[in-house]
């Protein structure tokens, strides 16, 4: 009885073929495109930083080295580096600053309107966490990077 039944089984068995589970995979990490990036840092912020930092972050004028009017300068962050946290508004000093109140305040005679700011934080938010290794890329600029010691 019970041959019989291992029997029937293993016919059973036969008939639906084992199904294959595909291994499991961690679905690849998504590319980086810098190319999008770019072009939101264009639509959102750039109209942004012209009208009211550029005066003050641009290539001639750039307070504490903090170029906001190209996006690679951007990246790069100020004299302390990065400006922004992937993902994270408030950890973020682009955001940090232009809260009202702030300190310091930027622009420092102004405020920024809610809609700016709210767009700020969005921008923020939608970043990629991959996004972090490319902040605070030092340009060749004849200084060398902080080596690592491996
Ligand atoms: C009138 C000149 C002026 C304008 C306009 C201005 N900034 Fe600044 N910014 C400064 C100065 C000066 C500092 C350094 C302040 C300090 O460290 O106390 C600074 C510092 C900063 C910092 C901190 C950098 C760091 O790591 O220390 C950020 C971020 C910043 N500005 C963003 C902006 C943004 C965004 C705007 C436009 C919304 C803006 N600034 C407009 C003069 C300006």
């Amino acid at each position: 009885m019970a041959i019989t039944l291992v029997m029937l089984m293993s016919q059973l068995g036969a008939q639906d073929p084992p199904k294959k589970d595909p291994p499991k995979k961690d679905p690849p990490p998504q590319p980086l495109d810098m190319i999008k990036l770019e072009a939101s840092y264009d639509a959102e912020l750039f109209p942004i930083f012209e009208e009211q930092c550029a005066e003050c972050h641009d290539a001639g004028e750039a307070e504490r080295e903090l170029q906001l009017m190209e996006f690679t300068t951007f990246l790069k962050g100020s004299i302390d580096g990065p400006i922004i946290e992937p993902g994270k508004p408030a950890e973020s000093k682009l955001f940090q600053v232009v809260q009202e109140g702030s300190d310091p305040h930027m622009p420092p005679d102004g405020q920024l309107s809610e809609d700016d700011v709210a767009r700020i934080k969005k921008w923020i938010d939608g970043l990629p966490p991959a996004l972090k290794k490319k902040l605070g890329e030092k340009k060749d600029d004849g200084e060398s990077p902080v080596s690592s010691p491996f």
